[in-house]
């Protein structure tokens, strides 16, 4: 499902990220590019969604590695 237009971002790509390890709303901004000039910034009003997709993601990656 995608959830930014401007970008083409997918709920994946959020997950992916999330399983890196970024996490965090500065970092996500950057790095999918929603915080750049050419993007139109709803996705910005959203970033706790994208927050919560990404952490998720990560502790569910993190809890299903064997050490
Ligand atoms: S829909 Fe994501 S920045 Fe515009």
């Amino acid at each position: 499902m995608y959830i930014c237009v401007c970008k083409g971002i997918k709920e994946s790509d959020v997950e992916d990220l999330g399983r890196s390890g970024i996490t965090c709303p500065k970092q996500l901004a950057a790095t999918l590019g929603i915080d750049d000039d050419d993007a139109c910034g709803r996705c910005l009003d959203k970033i706790h969604d994208l927050v919560t997709i990404a952490s998720s993601e990560h502790k569910r990656h993190c809890t299903s590695v064997q050490v």
